[in-house]
């Protein structure tokens, strides 16, 4: 079913000891003031901090681990990589696969986010799926052919059980880390988009069902508008996230 969500991506930010300071104020100021609404948050901290900020996680409740990448193949000789399979084994509930910044700097295409996918899946992790246009891309009135071509070959060859697994995030690439977010109506009619895509591909139920978040500059100021578009269920939030009284009302924003 179609959800609520909050996923906080701290990019390549952070130690340890303020990752967990950090986690320690958001989660005592959700449990405070976050009530009558079942949003679920995501936390997607580095690798090398997985395991002790799930631990600090609230069990059985609205927060959920996350990670930012994983590898394609299940083991190996693939020295510095990190699988699927070891993200679960330290509570990781989902991934972010597909993010821009994978796209532009590690040179991550369709059929990479694909196979990295298939490798999310049957580790038991939900991904997080990216796609966005680029600036050129939208001033050449180009957005929607572009991203229906990531999600034609980085999404659609998933099996309807493995589909329902996945979150979609749509992140214009123009307003990440830039200041200048989406107008509700840029997201919302992206979003709806997507969503019809998701229909055509799958089915009218599977399209419903399916959470779509915004990514790309949301804040506490913005995200109340973002999240009240029909289409928008949620946000990744970067920069926004690695403030406690930022993130929190971020949250709070549904
Ligand atoms: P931002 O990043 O909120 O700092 O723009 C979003 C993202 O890259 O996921």
């Amino acid at each position: 079913m179609r959800k609520n969500l909050v996923a906080g991506n701290w990019k390549m930010n952070m130690t340890l000891q303020d990752g967990l300071a950090l986690v320690s104020e958001i989660t005592n100021m959700v449990q405070d003031e976050v009530t009558g609404s079942d949003v679920q948050v995501v936390i997607c901290p580095p690798f090398p901090f997985l395991s002790a900020i799930g631990k600090q996680l609230p069990e059985g409740g609205r927060f959920h681990l996350g990670a930012q990448n994983c590898h394609q193949k299940e083991s190996g000789a693939y020295t510095g990589e990190v699988s699927a399979r070891m993200l679960q084994s330290v509570g990781a509930e989902y991934v972010i696969l597909g993010h821009s910044e994978r796209r532009q700097y590690f040179r991550e295409d369709n059929e990479l986010l694909s196979q990295k996918l298939k490798a999310a899946l049957a580790a038991g992790l939900k991904p997080i799926f990216c796609v966005g246009e680029s600036l050129e891309t939208r001033e050449a009135d180009d957005t929607f052919n572009f991203i229906s071509q990531q999600l034609k070959e980085g999404l659609f060859h998933l099996s309807n059980e493995e589909f329902d697994q996945v979150v979609v995030a749509y992140e214009p690439i123009w307003a990440i880390g830039t200041g200048k977010t989406a107008t509700s109506a840029q997201a919302q009619e992206v979003h709806a988009f997507i969503r019809e895509q998701i229909a055509r591909a799958y089915d009218a139920e599977a399209a419903e069902n399916t959470t779509i978040l915004y990514g790309g500059s949301a804040n506490a100021q913005n995200a109340r508008e973002l999240f009240s578009q029909p289409d928008v269920d949620g946000g990744l939030i970067g920069g926004a996230a690695l403030k406690s009284r930022d993130f929190t009302e971020i949250i709070k924003s549904f």
